[in-house]
């Protein structure tokens, strides 16, 4: 998962173009930046990258999909389908955009079950955010199908997920926007950072006023600019996009060699018959940063992680128990509270969280171990990682 493994000279020497000039400003100052236009070349370099017309860098993956519900038109009092096991930025988004979260179960993908989006529809459904968790895809073409039978948004939270790939195609690509995460565990980082990006020209205009107080960003004069909507400011710094580009470049670099990692770690794990893998639905287009996998039940997930942890395989998360990224323990959202004063209604459309039942879910993350795949591994730490496993499993 980590990109800061790889930090170099080349992420220096980006750095360093910024504070030569002194513009740590994304816009304007054309003639003291010297020709350096970091975020403008990020964002360009990320949109060839992965396959999309428009790229726009924001300041966090949790202000991507900020920006991108907004420039979705999803907002007050629309429903938004999201899968329980996520990161809470995904439904902090949606109540923050005034709109309900409505969870639908996950299945063996460890993502949305295509097949419970239809039971969580109603009148109100506005939106659905697939989120490709740990690495690798959800069953996004069955999604994407369903969104346009049915006239949804679809946004993709591929946070956790750059330069994964459904059948070739870039997972950000398959709804009406993609939205990603540089933080400083990200597959590629820059300390704090996100983007969106989208085929969608005009919800690209919007996203870009969006996160910049609304500005149009017509002409190089910023006093002159015009600002046709309200906005906020999830700008980008110049400092951290610089960073993001030595990054980009690594990106292969660090999706090969997660893969050989991973791939040395399956095959060893595949002779116990007590574990069954994540279902991948397109197993080429996995970016490898995890390796998940489910136990027979929760007694034996729970123990088994924390003998892996103990026995030299450590970075074994059990989410079942997190509360960054399972619904069971997100006690906060389940008391609806909240510093912000959010809209009235909003309360009266939300369901109570302390009773969603989402059984099926449950049983999976219940018995699911995800092992973090690092870049910075020698081939003896591999080995000695498998005879742990061995130990432990064995
Ligand atoms: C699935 C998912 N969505 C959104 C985010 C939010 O990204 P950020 O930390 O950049 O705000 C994360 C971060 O961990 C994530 O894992």
């Amino acid at each position: 998962m980590p990109g800061f493994e790889l930090f170099g000279d080349e992420e220096r020497k980006e750095v360093q173009d910024v504070l030569d000039t002194g513009v740590l400003f994304r816009y304007g100052f054309d003639t003291a930046r010297q020709g350096h236009w970091k975020a403008r070349t990020f964002e360009s370099e990320l949109a060839a990258r992965l396959g999309a017309a428009h790229c726009h860098l924001v300041s966090s993956g949790t202000a991507a999909l900020n920006v991108a519900l907004a420039a979705c038109g999803v907002g007050a009092g629309d429903e938004v389908i999201i899968p329980p096991f996520t990161f809470v930025a995904t439904f902090e988004a949606i109540l923050a955009a005034g709109a309900v979260p409505v969870f639908a179960e996950i299945d063996s993908t460890l993502c949305l079950d295509p097949k419970d989006l239809e039971p969580k529809l109603t009148a109100r459904t506005k939106a659905v955010i697939a989120v490709h968790m740990c690495g690798a895809m959800a069953r996004i073409d069955d999604i994407a199908a369903f969104c346009t039978r049915k006239g949804l948004v679809l946004i993709e939270d591929t946070c956790q997920s750059v330069g994964a790939t459904y059948k070739g195609k870039a997972l950000g690509t398959f709804g009406q926007m993609g939205c990603f995460s540089f933080d400083p565990v990200k597959t590629i980082t820059c300390g704090e950072g996100g983007a969106v990006i989208t085929d969608d020209a005009d919800r690209y205009a919007l996203a870009h006023a969006y996160a910049d107080h609304g500005h149009d960003h017509v002409g190089n004069d910023r006093g002159a600019e015009g600002h046709p909507i309200v906005g906020y400011n999830y700008r980008i710094s110049e400092l951290n996009a610089a960073v993001g580009i030595a990054q980009l470049r690594k990106l292969d670099a660090i999706l090969a060699r997660q893969r050989a990692n991973k791939n040395t770690l399956k095959t060893a794990m595949a002779e116990f018959p007590q574990i069954h893998f994540r279902t991948l639905p397109d197993a080429a287009g996995d970016s490898a940063t995890f390796l998940s996998f489910m136990l027979p039940d929760e007694a034996q997930a729970r123990q088994t992680a924390q003998e892996l942890n103990k026995a030299g395989a450590d970075g074994c998360f059990y989410y079942y128990d997190n509360n960054w990224h399972y619904l069971r323990q997100w006690h906060h959202l389940k008391k609806m509270h909240t510093a912000a004063r959010l809209p009235a209604q909003l309360w009266d459309y939300c369901p109570d969280y302390s009773r969603i039942g989402l059984p099926r879910s449950d049983d999976i993350i219940s018995r699911t171990i995800s092992m973090q795949i690092k870049l910075s591994w020698t081939p003896e730490q591999i080995a000695q990682r498998i005879t742990a496993i061995r130990n432990v499993l064995g």
